[in-house]
C-alpha cells in the first residue's frame, strides 16, 4: 500500500512525485497515455519508490486508506472527467486534490458536488514552475481542515523551505487555496510586465545590449528588488542563441502568450469593485502584444518625434530601480486588497501574513519585498490597502520623483509602460482627496436622472440641467 497517488505525469505532475518520493513516501503514478507512465517510472522514477498502475481501479486499490490523491491533470473539464472516474471506487473520507491553475469558482463547484459524497477535497496551488515541483514548490492549500490535516505532514515536507518555515501552510475554506493562486499569478504577471517595461527602456533610451542590461539587473538582484523574476531575467539578457550568435532574448517573438489566470483576478477584481488598474494593465500589455501585425504597420505610419535631451545613464538606471520597487509594491497592494476583500465576503478566512510567508520560497513571485509587506500586514492585520500604512506611503513617496522621471522618460520616447504609469495614476488617485468624479455624477445625472449627492448636505439630489 502506497502514501499517496498522483494522477497525471506532465512535467508538473512527474516532480510533485518525485519530490514525494524524495521526503521518504511511497507515491502511486497514473496517466491517461500509459506510455507516459511507463518511460516515468523506467527513466527517472527508476530505484524510487513511485509504483506504476496502468488502470484506475488498480491505482485506487494500492493506496493506504483513507485514500489521497493528487490531480496534476490540466484545468478545466480534465478534473471533472477524473473526479467522475475515481468517484465510484472511492469510499467516504478519501481525499482528492487538486494541484492545477484551476479557476477557484470550479473548485466552490466541486465542493459542493462533492459534499454529498463524504469525499474530502483540497484545491492546492502550486507555484514554482518544474524546478519548485522538483525541489519544493510553494503550495497553496484550500479546503476543509479536515482534508488538509490528511497530507499536511507531506505537503510540509515537499513544499521549499525557508528561514521562516515551509512554505506550505493551510489557506482557508472552500476554494481559498485556488484563489490565492490566481491572485499569485495575477501579481506574476504585473512583475513581469513590469522588468519587462525597464527592459524596453534600457535597451531604447539608453541603448544598452543585452548583455549590459543583465549586468544592470543582476546588480539590482543584489539589492532590495532580489525576486526570482530578477534572477532569471538577468541569466536570460546573458543567453546567447547558438545558431545565430545572438542574445536569445532578441530573437523570441514579441507576442506574450497567457492561460488565463492573470484575467481571472483582474475579472475577480471588477466584479468585487476593487481598483487593480496595474494589474489589469499586465494583462492588457499581453494582448496589446499579441497584435503584432497592426503594430508593425502603424508603427511605420507615424513619425515619433524623440525630444532631444541628454540622459544621465547612471540617475536612470536608478529611477528605474526605484519605479520597479514602486510598481511591485503597487501589484501587491493591489493583489492584497483583491484578497482581503474576497475572503471577507466567501469566508475563505485567509491570514495574509501567512501567505505572504510561504510566498517566500519556491514560487514565481517570491521577492525581497515580501518582508516588508509582511512587516505592514503583521502591523495592522485589520488594514486591506496597504497604502494606509505610513510605512507603505514613506516607501512610495521616497519613490515617487523616480517614478515620475521615468514615466515621462517613457513617453518621450513613445515607450509604452502600462505597469509603470497606472502603478503612478493609481497612486496618484489613492492620495487625491478631489477626483473629477464630480463630473461624471453630473454628466450621468445630465443624461439618464441618475442623481448625485453633494458635498454639503445629505440626500440624493438631481438638477433639471436645460
Ligand atoms: C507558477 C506559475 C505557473 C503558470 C505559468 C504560466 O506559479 O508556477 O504561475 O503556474 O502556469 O506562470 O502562466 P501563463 O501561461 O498564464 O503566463
Amino acid at each position: 500500500m502506497t502514501d499517496i497517488g498522483l494522477i497525471g505525469l506532465g512535467v508538473m505532475g512527474k516532480n510533485i512525485a518525485l519530490n514525494i518520493a524524495n521526503k521518504g513516501y511511497s507515491v502511486s503514478v497514473y496517466n491517461k497515455t500509459s506510455q507516459k507512465t511507463k518511460n516515468f517510472v523506467n527513466n527517472e522514477a527508476k530505484g524510487k519508490d513511485i509504483h506504476a498502475y496502468y488502470d484506475i481501479e488498480s491505482f485506487i486499490g494500492s493506496l493506504s486508506k483513507p485514500r489521497k490523491i493528487l490531480l496534476m491533470v490540466k484545468a478545466g473539464e480534465p478534473v471533472d472527467n477524473m473526479i467522475k472516474k475515481l468517484l465510484p471506487h472511492l469510499d467516504k473520507g478519501d481525499l482528492i486534490m487538486d494541484g492545477g491553475n484551476t479557476y477557484y469558482p470550479d473548485t466552490t463547484r466541486r465542493i459542493n458536488e462533492l459534499k454529498e459524497t463524504g469525499i474530502l477535497y483540497l484545491g492546492m496551488g502550486i507555484s514554482g514552475g518544474e524546478s519548485g515541483a522538483l525541489n519544493g514548490p510553494s503550495l497553496m492549500p484550500g479546503g476543509s481542515r479536515e482534508a488538509y490535516d490528511l497530507v499536511e505532514d507531506i505537503l510540509l515536507k515537499i513544499a521549499a523551505q525557508t528561514e521562516a518555515g515551509s512554505c506550505c501552510t493551510y489557506i482557508g475554506n472552500g476554494s481559498a487555496g485556488h484563489f490565492v493562486k490566481m491572485l499569485h499569478n495575477g501579481i506574476e504577471y504585473g512583475m513581469m510586465q513590469g522588468i519587462a517595461e525597464v527592459y524596453d527602456i534600457l535597451r531604447k533610451v539608453l541603448k544598452l545590449s543585452a548583455k549590459e542590461i543583465g549586468d544592470v539587473f543582476e546588480k539590482w538582484n543584489g539589492g532590495e528588488l532580489n525576486s526570482f523574476l530578477m534572477e532569471i531575467s538577468y541569466k536570460i539578457m546573458r543567453h546567447m542563441d547558438e545558431e545565430t550568435g545572438k542574445p536569445t532574448v532578441e530573437i523570441i517573438l514579441d507576442k506574450a502568450g497567457q492561460k488565463g489566470t492573470g484575467k481571472w483576478t483582474v475579472q475577480t477584481a471588477l466584479d468585487s469593485g476593487i481598483p487593480a488598474p496595474s494589474l489589469s494593465a499586465a494583462v492588457e500589455g499581453r494582448i496589446l502584444s499579441y497584435f503584432k501585425e497592426d503594430r508593425t504597420n502603424l508603427s511605420r505610419k507615424i513619425i515619433k518625434k524623440h525630444v532631444e535631451t541628454k540622459y544621465d545613464k547612471e540617475k536612470i538606471i536608478k529611477d528605474l530601480e526605484n519605479s520597479l520597487l514602486f510598481s511591485n509594491l503597487i501589484l501587491f497592494s493591489q493583489g492584497l486588497w483583491i484578497m482581503a476583500e474576497i475572503s471577507k465576503i466567501n469566508d475563505f478566512d485567509i491570514n495574509i501574513s501567512e501567505v505572504l510567508k510561504i510566498w517566500k520560497g519556491g514560487c514565481i513571485i517570491r521577492a525581497k519585498m515580501l518582508d516588508f509587506l509582511r512587516e505592514i500586514i503583521d502591523e495592522d492585520k485589520q488594514n486591506a490597502n496597504l497604502l494606509n500604512n505610513e510605512k507603505t506611503l514613506k516607501f512610495l513617496m521616497d519613490k515617487l520623483d523616480s517614478v515620475k522621471n521615468i514615466t515621462n522618460i517613457a513617453k518621450d520616447f513613445y515607450i509604452p509602460a502600462l505597469v509603470h504609469n497606472t502603478a503612478l495614476d493609481y497612486f496618484f488617485s489613492m492620495v487625491e482627496e478631489n477626483l473629477p468624479a464630480n463630473l461624471i455624477q453630473a454628466q450621468r445625472d445630465f443624461f439618464g436622472a441618475h442623481t448625485y449627492m453633494r458635498i454639503d448636505k445629505d440626500g440624493v439630489f438631481h438638477t433639471i440641467w436645460e
